[in-house]
């Protein structure tokens, strides 16, 4: 196979990107990172891993670091996260998401980059008719996180279209845990997604979680996501970037799921029953912008990529999420 070159990762130093620069970097890959460290952290970035603190929007910085490591990859995680908040702060979103992508695809446009693999979402669906969705579903955004990251997707097809370049989107579903090997994890001074929550409460940081809905058209009235770990999605990464090597002419779409959802209750037992004690729990309303069921199909990329997850089963995802959030206060 061809070498990669140097793969420039957007958001190296959060939580998903630093996943990937470990698991680029365990097959051999070289890796620069790009991250404005609003919310990565610097020793999330391996010491021999080049670490450029700056803004994906910043042109004449982006075009320099793309000369510097003759960059012909690109692997863009860099972005805002949060479907609540993206409901509040919408511009925001567009802004961070989509008006940030544009500036970086022009610089990769310009510098005649080979590869694109984005960091899309689930949330491009919308509420999916049938689960578990598969990719040619309708996209139908209910939130406008989920219209960010679909815009993204078609600027990238446009551009795909117009130029050499050749692109990737992956749709993550819920990605949650933490490297096995102790190396990487969330690492959010005020978290929000699920499982960080629950280990706020393991680390005594809060008193319990509050379930935000009750009431949704599911078997115990909470919401139903696909829960993957973080490891098993960095592997996609590097099967991705490789699958595009060996066949230069292919750009995919691939959602990154196991296939199967847990709701809210059932990850709150679980993370009850591999913590060996019961974490308080209470009622809330729903948040804004959540669908009640979001599982995705993963025959694509297991035909596209022969992705074999290795961490598919939810106490293993909670018992790295433990394993990370305790070591963060020793
Ligand atoms: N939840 C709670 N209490 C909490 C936090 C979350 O009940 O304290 C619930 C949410 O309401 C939701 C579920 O747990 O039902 C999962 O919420 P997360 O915040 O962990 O994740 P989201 O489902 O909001 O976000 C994920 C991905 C996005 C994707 C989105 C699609 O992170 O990339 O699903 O809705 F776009």
């Amino acid at each position: 196979m061809p070498p990669a070159g140097t793969i420039l990762v957007t958001g190296g130093a959060g939580y998903i990107g630093s996943h990937a620069v470990l698991a680029l970097r365990d097959a051999g890959h070289g890796v620069v990172v790009i991250d404005d460290l609003s919310f990565g952290h610097a020793r999330a970035v391996p010491a021999d891993v080049p670490l450029v603190r700056g803004d994906i929007a910043d042109t004449v910085l982006v075009a320099q670091v793309l000369a510097d490591h003759r960059i012909t990859t690109i692997m863009h995680f860099a972005g805002s996260i949060l479907v609540p908040e993206s409901v509040a702060n919408p511009l925001k979103y567009y802004r961070n998401n989509v008006v940030a992508s544009n500036t970086l695809l022009q610089a990769a446009a310009d510098h005649g980059v080979a590869r694109f693999i984005f960091s899309s979402s689930a949330a491009v669906y919308g509420v999916p008719d049938r689960l578990p969705v598969t990719e040619d579903a309708p996209l139908l955004p209910i939130n406008p996180y989920g219209r960010s990251k679909l815009m993204t997707e078609m600027m990238l097809r446009d551009v795909a279209a117009a130029t050499g370049m050749k692109f990737a989107n992956l749709r993550y579903f819920n990605v949650a845990g933490a490297d096995p090997a102790g190396r990487a994890g969330p690492d959010r001074a005020i978290p929000t997604h699920l499982i960080e929550v629950a280990m706020d409460a393991v680390r005594g940081r809060r008193d319990g979680i509050i379930v935000a809905g009750n009431d949704y058209p599911t078997a115990d009235g909470t919401c139903i996501r696909d829960y993957v770990h973080v490891s098993d999605l960095a592997d996609a990464h590097v099967a991705v970037l490789n699958a595009m090597i060996a066949a230069p002419g292919a750009s995919l779409t691939l959602n990154c799921g196991y296939g199967h959802g847990f709701s809210v209750l059932q990850v709150l037992d679980a993370v009850d029953h591999v913590l060996g004690r019961h974490l308080a729990r209470s009622f809330g309303p729903r948040r804004a912008g959540d669908p009640a069921a979001l599982v995705g199909s993963n025959d694509a990329i297991r035909s596209a990529l022969n992705w074999q997850p290795r961490h598919d089963d939810l106490d293993t995802i909670i018992a790295h999420a433990i394993a990370w959030a305790q070591s963060l206060d020793q």
